[in-house]
Parts: structure tokens; C-alpha cells; sequence
């Protein structure tokens, strides 16, 4: 079976194009559930501040049995903590909890506009990358004045953005000005968090292809050139997902699931313009 490709980023850092979630896994089993999905052959495993489940993640690192060199560990800056102080403290909580040396990437979760303190939070992140302890930092939930704003103040373009995008949701105006900015997509809700996956439209194509549901939208993320990191608790559907290299979509199925997209009402998170949820 052919391998996950690798995708080179702007800072010449390369990122698995397949990874694992694990927003709303419960701390008490994440360790077994990020076992599980190293097991499966993920190796990007994307975690966050505040999904309070960073030290199951940890634990899973220290028992993986691939090398911590073989792993992908992204996690994302909690929103009450943009301020330079708080940033570099919740940083390093992150860094206990993980028990790593050097973080892979580091995200802004949210802007939170309306505390207006995104500007600071990405010289916080350019800092930390300057120092080593995170090898490349991006964003996430960014619209494009706000990328633009800390591009202006530091001249640092993030490597990632981190964003919604799902055949209900496919974000075809944002994919062209982060292109222009070379900045990566990362998918997040991938399956729509499961509002997806009953798509009578999706299951006819995967039928033709022996594929589920699941496997036909992950193929037409990886199709497209974009990461993507379906969650899952269960070993056979992480199995599952992660098995979506050995197929091919055609043009025209391609177009079928990029038709399916249903503007605002197809978004399942909290639109960036106006989250201002400081977690
Ligand atoms: N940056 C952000 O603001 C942000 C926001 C949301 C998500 N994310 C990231 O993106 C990741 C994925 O997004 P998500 O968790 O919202 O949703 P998702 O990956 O689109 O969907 C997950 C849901 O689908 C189910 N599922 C997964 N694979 C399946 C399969 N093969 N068959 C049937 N059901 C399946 C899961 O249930 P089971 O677990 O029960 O299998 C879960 O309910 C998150 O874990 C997180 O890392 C980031």
C-alpha cells in the first residue's frame, strides 16, 4: 500500500497530509485512543490547549513504538492566553504536558476579534520558533484580514491555516487567498463532525469504489492537495480512515462531492468573525 504523502510547507518543513483529532476525546482515553491511531500508521496527531487532553497525548508519545522523530505533534494556543506573558506560559504547560523537547507545530486556535490580541499572540509564536522550541507555527479559524494583519506586523507568513472544510462546507473563496499567500489548508471537521457522513450522494460513489462514506470525502480532500485530520475513538474507523491512499476518485465524482457544498448552513463550528469564546 502506497504511503501518507508528506507536504512541504513555506518554512521547508514537511507535514503529513493525513492525521489523527482528537478534539472531544475524553482525557481519560486519549493516551489508548492516540495508541491506537499510531498503530493505524498515523503520525500527525493534532491536539490543543483546550481540548485539556495534551497529557494523554503525551503519554501516548512516550509509548508509542516509532521514534519521537517519526511523530507529528501540532497543538494550538488556548484563547484567554493571546497575551505575550500568558502565551509563553500556557506554551510551556503545553510542553510539560506533552513531555517533549520541540513542539512540530504551534496554532493560534482563534483570532477572538473582539479581544483584539491575535497581533501579539503570532510575535509570541515568532518567538518561540525563533528560540527552537517549536519547529514551524501557523493559524487557525484566520480570515484573510486577519492573516494579513500579522503578516503586516511581522512579516511572518504562517505556515498553516486550520479551517473548516468538508463537502457541506468547501471554503472556495478562502482556498484562493491563502494559495496567494502560500499558506497550507489544514481541514478540520472534516466529516462535518459526522453531518456528512449520511450523504446518500457520497455513499453511491464510495459504493462503486468498495469504500464507505468516511473514506470517499477523506479521498477527496487528499485529492485536492489538502491535510486533513478526521477524529475518531474507535481503532476500526481510524483503521478506516487512515486506509484512503489506494484509490482514485474521477474527475467527475471529484466535482460531484465539490457540488454538495451548502454556503453558511453547511459550517457545524463557530464562524471566526464573531467567536469571541475565550477558553
Ligand atoms: N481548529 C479548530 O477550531 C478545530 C475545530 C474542530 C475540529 N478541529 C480538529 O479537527 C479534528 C476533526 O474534526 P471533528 O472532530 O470536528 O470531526 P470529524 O473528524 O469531521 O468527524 C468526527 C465524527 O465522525 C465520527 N467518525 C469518524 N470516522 C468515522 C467513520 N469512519 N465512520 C463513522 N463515523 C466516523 C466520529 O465518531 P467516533 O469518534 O465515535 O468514531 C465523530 O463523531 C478534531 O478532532 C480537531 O483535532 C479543530
Amino acid at each position: 500500500m502506497a504511503g501518507v504523502p508528506q507536504i512541504t510547507l513555506n518554512d521547508g518543513t514537511s507535514i503529513p497530509q493525513l492525521g489523527l483529532g482528537v478534539w472531544q476525546v475524553d482525557p481519560g482515553i486519549t493516551a489508548r485512543v492516540v495508541r491506537d491511531g499510531i498503530a493505524a500508521g498515523y503520525r500527525l496527531i493534532d491536539t490543543a490547549e483546550g481540548y485539556d487532553n495534551e497529557k494523554g497525548v503525551g503519554e501516548a508519545i512516550r509509548s508509542a513504538e516509532v521514534p519521537r522523530e517519526d511523530l507529528y505533534i501540532a497543538s494550538k494556543l488556548r484563547n484567554g492566553a493571546h497575551q505575550r506573558d500568558l502565551a509563553l506560559k500556557a506554551f510551556d504547560e503545553t510542553m510539560q504536558k506533552l513531555g517533549i523537547e520541540q513542539l512540530d507545530l504551534f496554532l493560534i486556535h482563534w483570532p477572538v476579534p473582539g479581544q483584539d490580541k491575535y497581533a501579539e499572540a503570532w510575535a509570541t509564536l515568532v518567538e518561540l520558533r525563533q528560540q527552537g522550541r517549536v519547529k514551524s507555527i501557523g493559524v487557525s479559524n484566520f480570515n484573510e484580514d486577519h492573516l494579513d494583519r500579522i503578516i503586516e506586523e511581522t512579516g511572518v507568513v504562517p505556515v498553516i491555516n486550520q479551517i473548516e472544510l468538508h463537502p457541506y462546507f468547501p471554503q472556495l473563496e478562502q482556498r484562493g487567498w491563502l494559495k496567494r499567500r502560500n499558506v497550507q489548508i489544514e481541514c478540520y471537521s472534516p466529516l462535518g463532525s459526522g453531518a456528512v457522513l449520511e450523504d446518500e450522494a457520497i455513499a453511491a460513489i464510495g459504493k462503486a469504489h468498495g469504500k464507505s462514506v468516511a473514506q470517499t470525502i477523506l479521498r477527496w480532500h487528499l485529492q485536492q492537495g489538502l491535510i486533513v485530520i478526521p477524529k475518531s475513538t474507535h481503532a476500526d474507523r481510524m483503521k478506516a480512515n487512515f486506509d484512503v491512499v489506494d484509490f482514485e476518485l474521477s474527475d467527475d465524482e471529484m466535482a460531484t462531492l465539490s457540488g454538495l457544498g451548502k454556503g453558511e448552513d453547511g459550517r457545524t463550528g463557530s464562524n471566526p468573525a464573531t467567536n469571541n469564546d475565550t477558553f
